[in-house]
């Protein structure tokens, strides 16, 4: 298999952006993801591949808890926010303001919509990424949302 040509096939999946959030005891993680996806409407759950080393990772894994936020189309400059390690402190992750949600995870102010869940599973890969499949207990979604692609950003994460 030739390398580039893999790389170039799978950064056309077509993903979403996303900023997943956490919190154990009194650390937090947060970060932009895009490998996710629904994987079952009865019961309401949803797949992430997470890496195994982000603090977004210990601290789900460990809270049983996580939130995954929708971000729209003119937001990349807070998606961008969260490609850096979390820093936590005086109501903010990485600057932006958050509040707790029902499962005491962080729920930020401004993205639009979010999924509320509780961790079911984590399937070990044994590659550089854990699959976490969360089970959606809570949703927020008050406006008409344009979501972010990663295809529609200046970005890529695959290959
Ligand atoms: C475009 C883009 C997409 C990303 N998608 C993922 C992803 O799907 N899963 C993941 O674990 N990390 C992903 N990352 C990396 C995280 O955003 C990054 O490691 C983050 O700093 C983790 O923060 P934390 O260690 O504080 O949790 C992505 C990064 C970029 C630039």
């Amino acid at each position: 298999m030739d390398a580039k040509v893999r790389r170039k096939a799978l950064r056309l999946l077509s993903n979403g952006v996303y900023v997943l959030t956490s919190r154990c005891e009194n650390r937090y993680g947060a970060a932009t993801v895009t490998w996710v996806s629904q994987a079952s409407f009865k019961p309401p759950l949803i797949m992430a591949a997470v890496r195994r080393e982000s603090n977004v990772f210990k601290c789900l894994s460990e809270s049983r808890a996580a939130v995954l936020h929708i971000v729209g189309e003119q937001q990349q400059e807070i998606a961008r926010r969260f490609f850096s390690p979390t820093e936590a402190g005086g109501g903010t992750i990485n600057g932006e303001p958050f509040a707790e949600g029902r499962t005491a995870a962080p729920v930020l102010a401004s993205l639009p919509a979010h999924v509320e869940c509780r961790v079911e599973r984590i399937v070990q890969t044994d590659g550089d990424h854990e699959v976490v499949i969360l089970r959606v207990v809570e949703a927020e979604c008050p406006e008409q949302v344009r979501p972010l692609t990663i295809a529609e950003s200046p970005w890529e994460y695959g290959g």
